[in-house]
């Protein structure tokens, strides 16, 4: 399976351009599932209930971030059991713009572990601030990996996605999206990170997927050299390019088949 997730952050402006854009990709969407390939949409909490049709579950929806446990007295918090309970099946965890408010790696494994085991698929975000010359930054992100997975509930691998997001290339001020290459290499860090505390199979078995600037252009370069997936932030906003991507998308897996 491939994930093509849209991460609206706090957009669009209005409820009518949201329920354009699901419409729009609810028709493709099962298209997109008989070729293998699970469209997500991470809007607002406050459009979830407008946008969520859970009768025809196709078009999955996922949130941005949680709180940390399940008590009902955190004003402002939203819960994994009030996701789980209005049919959110994803949650964003560790994202670098939650982080730069102050979500460190304990705390990116205490949402991990209690999403996953609410029964959430957990998108965890890892990535580097910027790129050195002596490639610390793989350190880095190893680094992350290890400390924000040192709790994860072993039994729950099959819920965990990484998303690979090195934050230079993140957003408006992006310097570029990463190459595909960027992401091979780091790919195998992850995955060598990940056998040292679960099984190899299991290692490999976690989906690993690209996020950082991803466009209709360069989208199919990080499918075809083995992503799982993408995490989009602005080009999901637009229904016509999250669509031209989840067709790339296919063109990919298809290739590669
Ligand atoms: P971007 O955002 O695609 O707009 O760079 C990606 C993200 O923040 O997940």
């Amino acid at each position: 399976m491939k994930y093509i997730i849209g991460n609206w952050k706090a957009n669009p402006k209005s409820l009518a351009e949201a329920k354009d854009i699901v419409s729009a990709v609810k028709k493709i969407s099962k298209n997109a599932l008989s070729n293998n390939i699970q469209p997500v949409i991470c809007p607002p909490y406050l459009y979830v209930s407008s946008l969520i049709d859970n009768k025809n579950t196709k078009l999955q929806f996922g949130a941005q971030d949680i709180w940390i446990n399940n008590d009902t007295a955190e004003t402002g918090m939203v819960t994994a059991s009030l996701c789980k309970n209005v049919g959110l099946k994803y949650v964003i965890v560790g994202h670098s713009e939650c982080r730069r408010r102050g979500d460190d790696n304990e705390t990116v494994s205490i949402k991990l572990s209690h999403a996953a085991l609410n029964g959430l698929k957990v998108i965890l975000c890892v990535g580097e601030l910027k790129r050195d010359h002596n490639g610390l930054y793989f350190n880095q992100v190893a680094k992350q990996l290890r400390e924000s997975l040192s709790n994860f509930p072993e039994n729950k691998i099959s819920n965990l996605i990484i998303a690979y997001e090195p934050v230079w290339a993140i957003g408006e001020d992006a310097e570029s999206a990463a190459t595909p290459k960027d992401f091979y290499e780091m790919a195998m860090l992850i995955r060598r990170t990940l056998a040292e505390q679960f099984t190899k199979e299991k290692a490999f078995s976690v989906p690993l997927i690209y996020g950082g600037s991803v466009d209709k252009k360069n989208a199919q370069s990080f499918i075809d050299v083995g992503s799982d997936g993408l995490l989009i932030g602005r080009s999901s906003l637009k229904a016509k390019d999250f669509i031209s991507i989840i067709d790339k998308t296919i063109i990919s897996k298809n290739k590669i088949k």
